[in-house]
This record gives C-alpha cells, sequence and structure tokens, in this order.
C-alpha cells in the first residue's frame, strides 16, 4: 500500500527559529510560510532531495499541534507516506478494521492533496499520514 515517504512532520513552539535551524545552519532550501487556517496551522517545508520536513506551528492554544507540544515539548509529530489512491486505501484499511482519524473522511492535506490519519492506536503510536501521490 505504502511507497515512498513524502514527509516527516515536526511539531514546534516557534516555526521562525525551526525554519532558521534548517535555512541557516543546515543549509537547506525553506519554503515560505504557509497559514493554513482550516488545520488551525501554519507550516514550512524543507524541501530535500529524497524527502521534505514539514515543520507545523499550531495557529490558536486548541489545536492539537498546541497539545501534543505542551505533553511532549518539539518533536516529530507525523510520518507521511505515499499511496496510490486514498480511496483504495481507506476502504483495504477498513477491510482490515483499521481506525482512520475524522470519521473516514477524506481530507484536503497542506499539500492540497487527498490524506488521510491512521489512528494512531493501530500503528504504534506513530501517527501516519496517507497521502495520494
Ligand atoms: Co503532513
Amino acid at each position: 500500500m505504502i511507497e515512498r515517504l513524502n514527509h516527516v512532520a515536526i511539531a514546534v513552539g516557534d516555526l521562525a527559529a525551526a525554519a532558521g535551524i534548517y535555512r541557516d545552519l543546515l543549509g537547506a532550501k525553506v519554503s515560505a510560510p504557509q497559514t493554513l487556517t482550516e488545520h488551525g496551522v501554519r507550516v514550512v517545508f524543507v524541501e530535500l532531495d529524497n524527502t521534505k520536513i514539514e515543520l507545523i506551528t499550531p495557529l490558536s492554544d486548541d489545536s492539537p499541534i498546541a497539545s501534543f507540544i505542551e505533553k511532549r515539548g518539539n518533536g516529530i509529530h507525523h510520518l507521511c507516506y505515499e499511496v496510490n489512491s486514498i480511496k483504495e486505501s481507506a476502504k483495504e484499511l477498513n477491510q482490515q478494521g483499521c481506525r482512520i482519524l475524522g470519521d473516514d473522511k477524506v481530507q484536503i492535506g497542506a499539500h492540497g492533496k487527498p490524506v488521510l490519519f491512521l489512528h494512531p492506536a493501530e500503528t504504534d503510536g506513530i501517527l501516519i499520514e496517507l497521502e495520494e501521490a
């Protein structure tokens, strides 16, 4: 089902500081910040040859990203793998009894493509995002 690693998402309290580490210290290509109001987050993408790093910060204290940072501090929030078809993947996961976050609704993710998130209890505590490539 899963193919390439699309991105690793890191939750950060200070987006400008985190972007600066990748741009200035590590010399990576860093996108301009994007505000995704419908997801309640602001993101920056670090573009690497083989994958991306998504730096993600909450827009408000009631965002799930805010509670993640409050509980654990900055850290890896989710891994995103590419799939051929979100609908097919959702069907296969349902057939295996795997819970999907958000009532199985396919959402449009930070790259404007269909995504879904597996319930982390199904995947050893690691939040996994699938994105239609
Ligand atoms: Co993501």
